[in-house]
């Protein structure tokens, strides 16, 4: 027992020197799919990355602020959560590094909520805004392409060009957490490079994307489990042979032990 948690702990020791990003997630279930509003330029220009299980990672910068009384949670940023499985359970994972000291505030919000919501619909609009008058070709290298199904509706009907799809908004926020004596870094906050990935959870209960560290670190405990056997088996051997040396010194003396 004592040989397989010491192995178990140095090879977690050496997978925690390799990890030195934060991760911060929400998990959610899908919605049941909607009817996208047809005449709908609005989704498509509001200039959002997408993600679907099709498109999982994005890497981004997100600027960010220190907490304010106006905006506790720090600065919004909105993303589009597309072709989701409805009913499906999923977590989106905000990974950052270390050296750039933020926390993270995310939540899901549905098309409907979101667009009868001031609340949300205001931060979302002024994410929208300076995201369009930003670089367009930033915008260009960052924006997944739309499926072709909703734009290609030439020849089509207005009607064939609804689409339905299980779809979310994804609420970003970040605030600085940081103290620096540099007086320009504790004026501007520089964006942080961020990696958000959208990952389903097998039968609802198992994020995908940890299957192989999990069948990882099961291979490692049995091959563990059977080198502590055969280590202690070993060992074993080795005090009885030496017992056994040392009762043949001594047998000519005593022998009422055995
Ligand atoms: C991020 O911050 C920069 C600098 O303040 C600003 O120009 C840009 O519009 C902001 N981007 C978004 C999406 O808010
Ligand atoms: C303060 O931080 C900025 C941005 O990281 C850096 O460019 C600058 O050199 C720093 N100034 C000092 C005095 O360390």
């Amino acid at each position: 027992m004592y040989h397989i948690t010491t192995i178990l702990g140095i090879i977690f020791l050496s997978l925690t020197n390799i990890v030195h990003a934060n991760v911060e997630k929400t998990i959610f279930l899908a919605p049941p799919a909607a009817t996208l509003p047809s005449e709908e330029p609005g989704l498509d220009d509001l200039g959002l990355e997408r993600l679907s299980p099709e498109n999982h990672v994005v890497r981004t910068r997100l600027n960010a602020s220190f907490p304010s009384t106006e905006t506790p949670e720090g600065v919004d940023s909105w993303f589009f959560l597309e072709n989701l499985k409805p009913g499906q359970r999923y977590e989106v994972r905000v990974c950052w590094l270390a050296t750039q000291p933020t926390s993270f505030t995310l939540t899901t919000h549905s098309l409907t909520a979101t667009i009868e919501d001031k609340s949300l619909f205001s931060p979302l609009s002024i994410f929208s805004t300076s995201r369009l008058t930003a670089l367009d070709a930033d915008l260009q290298a960052n924006a997944i392409p739309r499926r072709a199904s909703g734009y290609t509706s030439g020849g089509l009907s207005p009607d064939a060009a609804l689409s339905t799809d299980s779809v979310l908004f994804l609420r970003v926020q970040a605030a600085a957490d940081y103290f620096s004596h540099n007086a320009s870094l504790m004026k501007n906050v520089p964006p942080v490079s961020v990696d958000l990935i959208l990952d389903p959870f097998l039968w609802n209960v198992f994020p995908r994307s940890l299957v192989p560290t999990a069948i990882w670190i099961v291979i490692v405990a049995v091959v563990a489990g059977f080198v502590a056997k055969w280590v202690g088996g070993e060992i074993g051997r080795i005090i009885e042979g030496a017992r056994a040396e040392r009762e043949k010194g001594e047998e000519v003396e005593d022998k009422k032990d055995q």
